[in-house]
């Protein structure tokens, strides 16, 4: 993007907008005028809470303004594609929440919509765009741990929910599949595409079961197999303790961290790399993965890598949910480029 300001709208008065829109503000070269709800009241004392000069009541009036250049999108999964291709039609950057959108079609659609209209567009998966995550590539491409052989994740938190949660509804795209699912399955394909020892990346097969509740996979469990020699076992879910780790384990060494998707508040952000003697190398480094995020977005730099991770981790999640109908049976995810 060329100006020296990028001006977002937001789309939505979701919890997760308080932290998204602090970290926009907190951004140099971004400001943030404009938010939109579905009703007017609602988009006032949220503009007021944080201190955004406009409150609008309707998705599309805030497409139609000209002081906007990007929106930041966090309504439920089944809005995502269509407000994010809505947004592209009028011009607008995209920033969107994940899941990028309920299965792969959606997601090509969006990519295509920003495409043909010469926009920008990333999922707002923070920690793809963690300084710490730059190291994971680092040593995946360099092999510090070896051949890689098999990839574990687990992601989770406990519920209670509100009354009317939208992950408790299957018609607004819930259920911990898409929600934590995005991340458990978008670790195993940020290592398969990263990891040189992956002979042939493009092909996962996964085995899904969920348990459902109200109609949701409320937990999941997937086993997969990459190529030839890559195995992973994936879990997520509302009804265990919060749990954000990984293991990425090579024939040297396993890389080790705990709070992939977010790091803990207050805590040096971390991981480890464990190698067979028992000796743990620990490493630390400095937490700004969303204003990363949208420095990237709002920057010149090829998102092309950062699209096919989404659209990878989508094919994966569509794969998972077809095993889950056919009671656990292998379905290779599709190939995308
Ligand atoms: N990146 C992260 O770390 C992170 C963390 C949490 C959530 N998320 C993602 O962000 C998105 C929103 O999550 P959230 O927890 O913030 O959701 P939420 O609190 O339920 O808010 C969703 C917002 O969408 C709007 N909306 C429009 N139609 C709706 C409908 N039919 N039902 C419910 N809400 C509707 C509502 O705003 P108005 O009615 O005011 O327009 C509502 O406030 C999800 O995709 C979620 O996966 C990401």
């Amino acid at each position: 993007m060329n100006q020296s300001v990028t001006r977002f709208g937001i789309l939505g008065t979701g919890r997760i907008t308080r932290r998204l829109v602090a970290d926009l503000q907190s951004t140099d070269g971004v400001s943030v005028g404009v938010i939109a709800s579905r009703t007017k009241d609602r988009a006032k004392s949220h503009a007021q809470a944080y201190v955004i000069e406009h409150a609008i009541e309707g998705y599309e009036a805030l497409l139609q303004r000209s002081d906007i250049d990007a929106v930041y999108i966090s309504l439920p999964p089944s809005m995502h594609a269509e407000w994010s291709i809505a947004a592209a039609e009028h011009g607008k950057h995209v920033l969107c929440e994940k899941p990028l959108a309920m299965n792969l079609d959606e997601s090509r659609s969006i990519d295509s919509a920003c495409r043909e209209h010469g926009v920008r567009w990333l999922d707002a998966t923070g920690w793809l765009h963690h300084q710490r995550t730059d190291c994971f590539r680092k040593w995946l491409n360099e092999k510090k741990l070896g051949d890689i052989g098999h990839i574990s994740a687990s992601v989770s938190f406990y519920a209670p929910f509100q009354p009317g949660e939208h992950r408790l509804n299957a018609s607004l795209g819930g259920g911990c599949l898409l929600d934590l699912g995005w991340y458990v399955g978008g670790l195993l394909t940020f290592a398969v595409n990263e990891s040189e020892s992956a002979v042939e990346a493009d092909k996962i097969t996964v085995r899904a079961s969920a348990m459902m509740k109200g109609g949701v996979p409320y937990r999941l469990t997937a086993m997969a197999t990459i190529g030839d020699g890559i195995t992973a076992t994936l879990s997520c879910g509302y009804d265990t303790a919060t749990r954000k780790w990984f293991e990425i384990a090579g024939s040297e060494s396993s890389l080790i961290c705990d709070d992939f998707t977010r790091p803990w508040a207050e805590r040096p952000t971390r991981c480890w790399i464990h190698d067979a003697s028992g000796s743990v190398n620990p490493k630390t480094f400095e937490d700004a993965q969303e204003r990363s995020m949208i420095k990237r977005l709002i920057g010149d730099e090829n998102l092309v890598p950062y699209h096919r991770q989404a659209l990878r981790t989508q094919a994966l999640l569509d794969a998972m949910t077809v095993s889950i109908s056919q009671n656990g049976e292998a379905v290779e995810a599709e190939h995308t480029k």
